[in-house]
């Protein structure tokens, strides 16, 4: 596992989305209370930035089709998205959220 940082804990809002670019990976963060999820910040169904959409809890929805996805998993949760989006695994060190991009779980 290779964590990298990834932000500021207090930037990423609560129950909210911060967009940032890893190693030239656009990723997604979406906290929910302590936790801190990351997935890559494009819908599976076409080129929509998921950080663009709404967060509800540990989903997140694309704001074109409104296909919504697990923020655990990635899972596509409704049509027309299919296929996962990938996520990572996340870890909080101080105050500053860590992503390990080489550990896709979806
Ligand atoms: S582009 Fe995201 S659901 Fe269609």
């Amino acid at each position: 596992m290779t964590f990298v940082e990834a932000a500021q804990l207090t930037d990423v809002p609560e129950g909210g989305v911060l967009a940032v670019e890893i190693d030239g990976e656009e990723i997604a963060l979406v906290r929910d209370g302590s936790d801190v999820y990351a997935i890559r910040d494009e819908c599976s169904h076409a080129s929509i930035k998921l950080s663009e959409g709404d967060v509800e809890g540990c989903e997140i929805e694309c704001w074109l089709h409104g296909s919504r996805f697990d923020l655990r998993t990635g899972k596509a949760l409704n049509f027309p998205a299919t296929e996962p989006v990938p996520v990572y695994p996340t870890q909080i060190t101080g105050d500053v959220v860590m992503v390990d991009l080489s550990a896709d779980r979806s």
